[in-house]
C-alpha cells in the first residue's frame, strides 16, 4: 500500500518529481499530487526521504526507519584527490582487517544503488587463510585450463576465439596465460590470485539479472573508495570473477551458493605495505567524445 496523507501534504510535488518510476500523478485542475500507478513502485524510498511533511505512507518502508540526513560537506578538491590517489593494492601487511572495518565496507556496498532498485547484491567475506588458499587453487585451475583450451594449439578453436576477441584482448589473455604457466612451473601458485590478502570480499547477484555484474561493480567501488580513508588497500580479483563466469557451478558449490546466484565482484582487502609517493598519470584516458 502506498498513500499520501492529504492532511499533511503541502502539494509541493517533490515526490512527484523525484519518483524514478512515475508512480505519482498530478491532478490537472488543482495540481494535487496523488498515487497514480502504485504497481510501478520499486520501493526506492526517494519520495519518503524527500517529502518535507512526512506525508508519504508506504507499506514496506516505515518513516521511522529513515534516519535524519546530515549535511556532508567534503571539499571537491579533497574528494577528487582521494579518488585520483586510489591505487590497486596487492602487497599487504600481515595484519588482520578488524571486523568493524569489514562491516563498514560491506555497509557502503550494501547501500549502493542497484538497477531497478532490486537490492539483490549480497556479500561473502573470507578471512580464513585455509579457505582462501583452497579457493585460490580452484580459481587458478579454472583459469589455467581455460587458457590451455584457448592457447593449447593453433587449431580451429584458437582461430575462432582469437577472431572473436580480436588481437588486443587475445594478447591480454596471452600474457595472463603466460603468468599462470610460469607460476605453475615455478611452483608459485600460492598468492597468485588473492595476493596473500588477509581478507577477500565477494559480491553476488541473481544469475539471471542482466544488471547483476554492474550492480556488484558499483557496490565494490563504494568499498574501494571508503577503504583508503580507513588506511586500507583493495584490489579487484578479476581471476576470481573470470573463474566464476567460466565455472559458476564449481565456484558456487565451494562457496555454498545455489545456481540462482552468480559471483560478479571481488576485492582483496588489507593494510598496504607500500605507500605510493607519486600519482600515476592517466590523462590520456580523458579523450572524450562530446556530442
Ligand atoms: C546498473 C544500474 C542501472 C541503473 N539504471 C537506471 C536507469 O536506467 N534509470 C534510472 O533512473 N536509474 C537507474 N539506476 C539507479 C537505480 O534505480 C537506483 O540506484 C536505485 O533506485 C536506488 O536509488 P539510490 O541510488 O538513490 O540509492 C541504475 C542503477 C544501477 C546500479
Ligand atoms: S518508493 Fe520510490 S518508486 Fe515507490 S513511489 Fe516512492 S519514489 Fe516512487
Ligand atoms: S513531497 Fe510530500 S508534501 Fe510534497 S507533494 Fe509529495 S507527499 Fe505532498
Amino acid at each position: 500500500m502506498l498513500k499520501i496523507n492529504q492532511n499533511s501534504c503541502t502539494n509541493c510535488a517533490a515526490c512527484y518529481d523525484v519518483c524514478p518510476y512515475y508512480v505519482m500523478g498530478k491532478e490537472k485542475n488543482t495540481g494535487r499530487v496523488f498515487i497514480r500507478y502504485p504497481d510501478q513502485c520499486r520501493s526506492c524510498g526517494h519520495c519518503i526521504a524527500v517529502c518535507p511533511a512526512g506525508a508519504v505512507i508506504h507499506d514496506s518502508l516505515s518513516l521511522t526507519d529513515f534516519e535524519k540526513a546530515s549535511k556532508v560537506e567534503i571539499p571537491p578538491t579533497v574528494l577528487k584527490e582521494h579518488i585520483l590517489q586510489r591505487r590497486s593494492v596487492r602487497i599487504y601487511q600481515d595484519w588482520p582487517v578488524p571486523d568493524q572495518a569489514l562491516n563498514d565496507l560491506i555497509e557502503t556496498g550494501a547501500c549502493a544503488g542497484t538497477g531497478a532498485n532490486t537490492q539483490s547484491v549480497r556479500f561473502i567475506v573470507i578471512t580464513d587463510k585455509s579457505v582462501l588458499m583452497k579457493l585460490e587453487e580452484i580459481v587458478f585451475d579454472i583459469c589455467w585450463k581455460a587458457g590451455l583450451k584457448f592457447f593449447g594449439g593453433k587449431g580451429p578453436l584458437f582461430r575462432l576465439l582469437s577472431g572473436k576477441f580480436g588481437p588486443e584482448i587475445t594478447s591480454w589473455f596471452r600474457s595472463y596465460h603466460d603468468i599462470f604457466r610460469h607460476r605453475r612451473e615455478n611452483n608459485e601458485i600460492a598468492g597468485s590470485v588473492f595476493r596473500n590478502a588477509p581478507a577477500v570480499i565477494l559480491a553476488h547477484d541473481l544469475a539471471r539479472n542482466p544488471l547483476g555484474a554492474i550492480n556488484c561493480a558499483v557496490a565494490m567501488r563504494n568499498m574501494e573508495l571508503l577503504a583508503p580513508a580507513m588506511g586500507l588497500g583493495t584490489c579487484w580479483t578479476g581471476y576470481m570473477i573470470s573463474a566464476a563466469a567460466n565455472k559458476s557451478k564449481t565456484i558456487n558449490t565451494f562457496l555454498g551458493l545455489d545456481k540462482t546466484r552468480r559471483i560478479h565482484g571481488g576485492i582483496m582487502v588489507g593494510y598496504p605495505k607500500f605507500r605510493y609517493s607519486l600519482k600515476i598519470p592517466r590523462g590520456m584516458n580523458m579523450q572524450t567524445i562530446r556530442i
